[in-house]
């Protein structure tokens, strides 16, 4: 099981009505929200707890250091960190052990690709979110070409793509429908051609990112 703790809490709620969130990362508010979510979840442990945001107004080594405490606990199995650059997974990996790495990643959004390249380095496991972003900057005949060549959806050729970047690569793609689950569990099998990966490979290519807020 893993889960997200984004630092918020009271300052989130009291600024949610201005549209925005403001974190807050400090240890108390982290450690309230990973007892919260064990209370929640029914569970003793968290096995992958993953800091969503690093909070910038609070000291990095206070809030690694009471994931590591809670870690001591016994209450969190591993730690993960969201939304890193590679010095901040960096000054992270000095203060804990960090075991995975959760960025925006897909086709069209390469832009943590030097993250990915760190966590491949180091064997931590990269989890990309929002792992399918077919349909933007014209690239998504691209792919729907490559999906009709090889007789699958174009969803399944963007999941395939991640799974052949590395073997750290674990896409994390959401839906609410039985039919896309199976449908996303079946790209694991598919064989992209050296064609294929080239042609997507090329993709990425002034089609810029596609940023978004988790
Ligand atoms: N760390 C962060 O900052 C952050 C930010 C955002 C999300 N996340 C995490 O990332 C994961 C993915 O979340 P997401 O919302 O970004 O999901 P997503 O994978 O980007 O997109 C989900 C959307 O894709 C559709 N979809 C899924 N499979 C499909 C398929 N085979 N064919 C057509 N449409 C398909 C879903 O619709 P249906 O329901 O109809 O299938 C849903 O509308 C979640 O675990 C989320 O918590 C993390």
């Amino acid at each position: 099981m893993s889960i997200s703790v984004t630092p918020s809490s009271t300052a989130r709620r009291a600024t949610v009505r201005e549209g925005g969130w403001r974190l807050d990362g400090r240890p108390g508010t982290l450690r309230d929200q990973v007892e919260q979510a064990l209370r929640r979840l029914r569970v003793e442990r968290i096995e992958l707890l993953q800091l969503h945001r690093i909070d910038p107004g609070t000291p990095l080594a206070d809030q690694l250091g009471t994931l590591r405490d809670l870690q001591a606990e016994g209450l969190v199995g591993r730690i993960g960190l969201s939304e890193v650059t590679v010095t901040e997974l960096a000054r992270a990996r000095e203060i804990v052990d960090i075991a995975s790495v959760q960025n925006r990643y897909n086709l069209l959004d390469r832009e943590h690709e030097p993250v990915l390249d760190a966590c491949a380095a180091a064997g931590m496991a990269f989890l990309p979110w929002r792992p399918v972003a077919w349909g933007k900057a014209g690239a998504e005949a691209e792919i729907a070409a490559v999906a009709a060549d090889l007789g699958v959806t174009p969803t399944q050729v963007a999941l395939a793509w991640l799974l052949h970047c590395s073997p750290v690569v674990l896409p994390i793609p959401g839906t609410a429908r039985v039919e896309h689950l199976e449908e996303n569990l079946a790209a694991a099998d598919l064989d992209l051609t050296p064609a294929h990966r080239d042609r997507l490979d090329r993709l990425a290519e002034g089609a810029g990112t596609a940023s978004g807020e988790g």
